[in-house]
């Protein structure tokens, strides 16, 4: 009778766990990855697809991916617009970080174009500024960089394997502070004009902006806009993923596979909600700052749209070079966000950290990861491409 039970019961459990893992997705393909291989751009003829391939591998705000290329019909030229269709209004009300993501791309553009034995010229806003608003009309007009690509020398960037490695990886970071060197390299490695990566190791520093983050973090939990919106874009499984190939996934997160496969399963069968969601997000984020050896800080002289765009420049510099030696990085950008409940903490955090007139682009943690974590879905190169 005992043993009929057991056997019963663990039936029961194997057609449960099959149930969850097919639910979550592992029968698929993991064709949202496709562009992680190292060969990858190889599949394109013209060059500038090839350096679009290395382009949208870089890092987005919500990995919403904001990028636009039109090719223009005579010789190796593109330009690069920001989607007006892949806006986050409710974190990113002034589309700062849309466009901070627009330089995280033309850095990985710069680097491959140069492996590629182009000597690439881009130059920003060649029609003008994005709007201060953030406009879709103007997004639609000016384009953020033309990038003309001319043949020249090939040229391997030490940072050019990261590209490939890199991941914002969102696991509790080990005790070690980050050498002298180590810290020189990655300041080293980051100039662009106008803009300034400050990195902290303190312990008063390390608390303060630890304080300022988890507050930060507190306040957008509690915001239903914000919420929505991450839910929106939270791809629960591998269907998911691959059906869109953006946004945000468990991967970063460093779970065992098993396990992820079956939380995806179970947050499928039964959805979390924005709320648990919240709760949830806002649990492991607090978690992971108080195991966060490092901070830096990208600030910019004043807040134009170059600014911004040389701030992703600098951030995408500073992470792969913190991939080279192994040093992860996550930003943290509530803070820094600009709608109007975040406004006394923004104000406190540049108060603290930055000086008259100029902004903070970026606060991001560092440090060595714990465990390592998985890519990120990205989009085909053509879905780029405009017309
Ligand atoms: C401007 C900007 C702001 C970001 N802010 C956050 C953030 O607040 N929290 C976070 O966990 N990741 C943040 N990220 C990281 C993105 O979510 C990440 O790049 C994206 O999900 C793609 O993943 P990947 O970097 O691993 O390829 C930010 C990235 C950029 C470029």
């Amino acid at each position: 009778m005992m043993r009929k039970a057991l056997i019963g019961s663990a039936i029961l459990l194997a057609v449960a766990l099959v149930v969850l893992l097919f639910a979550g997705g592992i029968h698929h393909p993991k064709e949202y990855l496709d562009p992680w291989e190292r060969s990858y751009h190889e599949g394109f003829d013209d060059p500038r697809l090839q350096t679009v391939a290395f382009g949208l591998l870089a890092p987005s705000s919500h990995n919403i991916q904001p990028w636009t290329v039109r090719l223009e019909e005579d010789g190796l030229a593109f330009t690069l617009f920001v989607d007006p269709k892949r806006l986050l209004p409710e974190v990113d009300p002034l589309s700062r970080q849309i466009v901070v993501s627009q330089g995280t791309f033309l850095e990985n553009v710069r680097i491959g174009a140069e492996e590629l034995g182009f000597t690439p010229e881009i130059d920003l806003f060649t029609e003008g500024e994005i709007d201060p608003e953030g406009s879709a009309s103007s997004m639609e007009t000016r384009p953020v960089a033309r990038v003309a690509l001319v043949p020249g020398e090939a040229r391997r960037s030490p940072l050019y394997g990261a590209i490939f490695d890199r991941v914002t990886t969102r696991t509790p970071y080990l005790d070690r502070p980050l050498t002298d060197g180590e810290v020189q390299k990655l300041l080293d490695l980051s100039g662009e004009p106008g803009v300034a990566v400050l990195i902290f190791q303190e312990k008063a520093d390390l608390e303060a902006i630890r304080d300022l983050a988890v507050r930060g973090i507190e306040v957008e939990s509690e915001l239903s806009g914000p919420m929505r919106e991450t839910g929106e874009i939270f791809r629960i499984n591998e269907g998911e993923k691959n059906l869109h190939r953006d946004g945000l996934t468990l991967d970063s997160q460093g779970m065992p596979g098993l396990l992820q496969a079956l939380v995806q399963g179970f947050g499928t069968i039964i959805p979390l909600g924005d709320e648990r969601m919240a709760d949830s997000w806002r649990k492991g984020e607090v978690e992971r700052l108080e195991r966060t050896p490092a901070y830096a800080i990208i600030v910019t002289d004043a807040n134009s749209r170059t600014d911004q765009v040389r701030a992703g420049i600098v951030y995408q510099r500073l992470q792969l070079a913190g991939t080279v030696m192994g040093i992860s990085m996550q930003p943290v950008s509530q803070v820094l966000e600009e709608y109007p409940e975040m406004g006394a903490l923004y104000l406190e955090v540049h108060e603290r950290f930055a000086g008259e007139g100029e902004t903070i682009q970026m606060l991001v943690r560092m440090g060595e990861a714990e465990k390592a974590v998985g890519h990120s879905p990205r989009r085909d190169v053509m879905d780029l491409i405009a017309g």
